[in-house]
């Protein structure tokens, strides 16, 4: 029997070991700079932060390329050590089998891959981009164009684990408020009568930068919404209530991130933003 607890101590003192080294593991990976005392991740802004509007009515007004990323897969689970996580179908694969859902619905990473295309393009750092995260069970997140999203897909996921548990992420060191739930309706979001538009592998091809300068003379000088399925298969942004056309801007099925990167060089080009 004492051979018994023995063992029993020495295998505690393995997952001590273990998850100091993970500790010490999370600190390197972090940076100094990006973790504090309590495992709390922020994140910075970035530097050429855009001008915005100031009240509601300058907001209406701001002529933006809004970007709804639909049904983005970010769904929260436990860990062993009763932290929060977001699942991906790399690591939770055991979690997600006795689910009894597939893989392929646990692609979190794809909402990381598009914010990076759409934050760090010229067009939001000109303050003609704002983005909105909607996830497949139904949460709304705002996020501030001066976020700088993290580079890791580790840190982002911390960040976004952050957001769904405390339903907003302030920047380091500041009451700049980068990513917070808010009420899931569009019409408390978009401006009043903004011309919504689908992507979707399935609809009616078009040429990208002709359309996009088409509606910049059908609408000029008003915000437009465009929807991007955040998603590693199927076209959710076909199915959105409220949109007036849908439109495939490939012959290829095309990643969400290709299609953001895609959509903001086009509205550079038409609002001539270098
Ligand atoms: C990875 S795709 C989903 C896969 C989808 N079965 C396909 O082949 O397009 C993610 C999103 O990117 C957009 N997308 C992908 N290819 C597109 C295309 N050729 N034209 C327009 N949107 C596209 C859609 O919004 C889609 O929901």
């Amino acid at each position: 029997m004492p051979h018994q607890g023995k063992k029993r101590e020495l295998k505690e003192e393995d997952k001590l070991q273990e998850d100091s080294e993970q500790e010490i593991d999370q600190q390197l990976f972090y940076g100094d700079d990006e973790i504090v005392q309590d495992k709390t991740i922020t994140a910075g802004l970035i530097s050429d932060a855009p001008k915005l509007p100031k009240n509601f009515e300058e907001r209406q007004n701001w002529k933006r390329l809004i970007v709804i990323l639909e049904a983005c897969q970010l769904q929260i689970t436990k860990n062993r050590r009763g932290d929060n996580e977001l699942i991906n179908c790399d690591d939770h694969q055991r979690t997600i089998k006795n689910m009894g859902k597939r893989y392929e619905d646990f692609r979190p990473d794809i909402t990381h891959q598009c914010l990076l295309s759409l934050m760090d393009s010229p067009l939001n750092k000109a303050g003609k981009l704002q983005v909105i995260i909607r996830t497949n069970k139904n949460v709304m997140i705002e996020i501030n164009p001066h976020m700088r999203v993290p580079r890791t897909y580790k840190r982002f996921a911390g960040l976004m684990t952050q957001c769904l548990t405390k339903f907003k992420i302030k920047a380091e060191g500041s009451q700049t408020v980068l990513m917070k739930v808010i009420k899931n309706t569009f019409d408390k979001v978009l401006p009043v009568g903004v011309r919504m538009i689908g992507t979707s592998s399935k609809a009616k091809l078009v040429d990208l930068q002709e359309y996009v300068d088409n509606l910049e003379e059908m609408d000029n000088d008003k915000p437009v919404a465009f929807i991007i399925g955040g998603v590693s298969v199927g076209n959710p942004a076909m199915e959105v209530e409220g949109i007036s056309d849908a439109v495939c801007i490939s012959n290829y099925g095309l990643s969400a991130a290709c299609v953001c990167t895609k959509l903001c060089s086009a509205f550079e080009a038409a609002w001539d933003v270098l």
